[in-house]
């Protein structure tokens, strides 16, 4: 948008010389008939430089610019593996949904897949830890993409050289606790899918930092037999309180489950999410607050039909220890050495089904004035 209004802003500007050189000239006849004739020769000149020009690099500009694009766009086998640089589109939430359920049947790829983990950030809509993203993805190009879903009229103003720049999805408002935010999370989804070579999604919010370097991350998440989604059959009233009957028969109460919100998941799952006409009606109608549907959508739905394939817990680090419906955040004068190796060596969980102490590759709350010493300790305590 900041472009556009540059645009705006030159052409309502740029008439005004032009009039009052028209108007001085007019006071001198002979003048004005030379300056008449420089521009007639100026005008002749570039156009037949720049016919020669359309000629040499075989250019149509008369046919629209879109068609030419889709019409190439069909003709390779490129344009289906290689995204477009701008995570934006013009297609609605049902055309995006549908799109992005399509999957190719065969399992042999007729090229050489590299398999990316697509990063999907929810957010209001400033990343105050841009900067520090920015040094976790240095020199893993090929390895990655990212996404933001940030409120429909929020613009990024991230220069051309960023992660970020252009990586905004057309979005819709958000109510933290409720079924537009799941919407969010399957439009992010559903972006990504578009992406044949995304095969992980991580969802982050602003809040998110990342605690280990790219490379552990990216091994860690693609050497797992699991899904990363917090999913537990929880007793008393935030847990099996909040189920209601009439979500049978399709969910029954011993199939009702609770998680974080934030998740890792792979293509397969992913795709369930977005295709899924059964659960999505019921969890919209009879999980409303205090049933807060994005801690309970997609840890039951995922549990019913693909339970084999999920860690059941999440690799993203919160502390509620606190109490309280929000877990605690952490600033400028938190921000430790101690601390951040306390954040890294969990207390205990199962990777591939063996115990280990690493259990967390992200971590969250944190508030903007924690970046200056997160960037300053990164590269000693976070390894990036
Ligand atoms: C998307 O657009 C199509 C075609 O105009 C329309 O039928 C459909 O209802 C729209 N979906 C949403 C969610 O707006
Ligand atoms: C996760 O929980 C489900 C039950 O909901 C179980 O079937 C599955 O084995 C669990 N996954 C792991 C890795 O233990």
């Amino acid at each position: 948008m900041g472009m556009e209004e540059g645009i705006k802003d030159n052409a309502s500007s740029a008439p005004n010389p032009r009039h009052t050189n028209q108007s001085r000239s007019t006071l001198l006849p002979m003048r004005g008939l030379q300056v008449f004739l420089m521009f007639f020769v100026l005008v002749l000149g570039i156009s037949v430089v720049s016919m020669h020009m359309i000629k040499y690099l075989n250019i149509q500009t008369l046919a629209p610019s879109a068609l030419i694009s889709s019409y190439d766009e069909k003709a390779t086998l490129e344009s289906f593996i290689k995204p477009p640089l701008s995570a934006w589109h013009f297609m609605n939430d049902s055309e995006l949904l549908w799109r992005a359920s399509m999957e190719p049947g065969r399992l042999e790829y007729p090229f050489k897949r590299v398999p990316k983990m697509a990063f999907m950030f929810l957010t209001k809509g400033p990343l105050p830890f841009a900067p520090l993203w920015e040094r976790f993805f240095k020199g893993h190009e090929g390895f990655y993409s990212v996404y933001v879903h940030a409120l429909p009229n929020y613009r990024s103003g991230f220069p051309s050289s960023s992660v970020f720049y252009e990586r905004q999805i057309p979005s819709q408002p958000v109510a933290w606790g409720e079924m537009s935010m799941c919407d969010a999370e399957r439009r992010l989804l559903a972006n990504a899918l578009l992406d044949i070579s995304n095969e992980w999604f991580v969802l982050l919010s602003e809040a998110c930092i990342p605690i280990r370097g790219f490379s552990f991350v990216y091994n860690y998440v693609s050497r797992s037999r699991y899904s990363f989604m917090g999913s537990v059959d929880e007793d008393g009233p935030y847990g099996r309180g909040r189920y209601s009957y009439a979500m049978g028969p399709e969910v029954h109460l011993s199939q009702w489950r609770k998680g974080s919100q934030w998740f890792e998941i792979n293509r397969g799952l992913a795709l369930e999410i977005v295709e899924d006409m059964v659960y999505y009606h019921k969890f919209k109608e009879f999980c409303r607050p205090p049933c807060y549907v994005d801690e309970h959508y997609f840890p039951t739905m995922l549990s019913i039909g693909n339970s084999y394939s999920l860690a059941n817990r999440t690799l993203t680090w919160t502390d509620w220890s606190r109490g309280g419906a929000h877990p605690a955040t952490f600033s400028k004068a938190d921000i430790t050495e101690r601390f951040l190796k306390k954040l890294t060596r969990g207390r205990g969980c199962f990777y591939n089904d063996q115990q280990t102490q690493i259990c967390y590759l992200f971590a969250r709350k944190f508030a903007p004035s924690a970046l200056g010493p997160l960037l300053k300790l990164a590269p000693k305590v976070l390894g990036f």
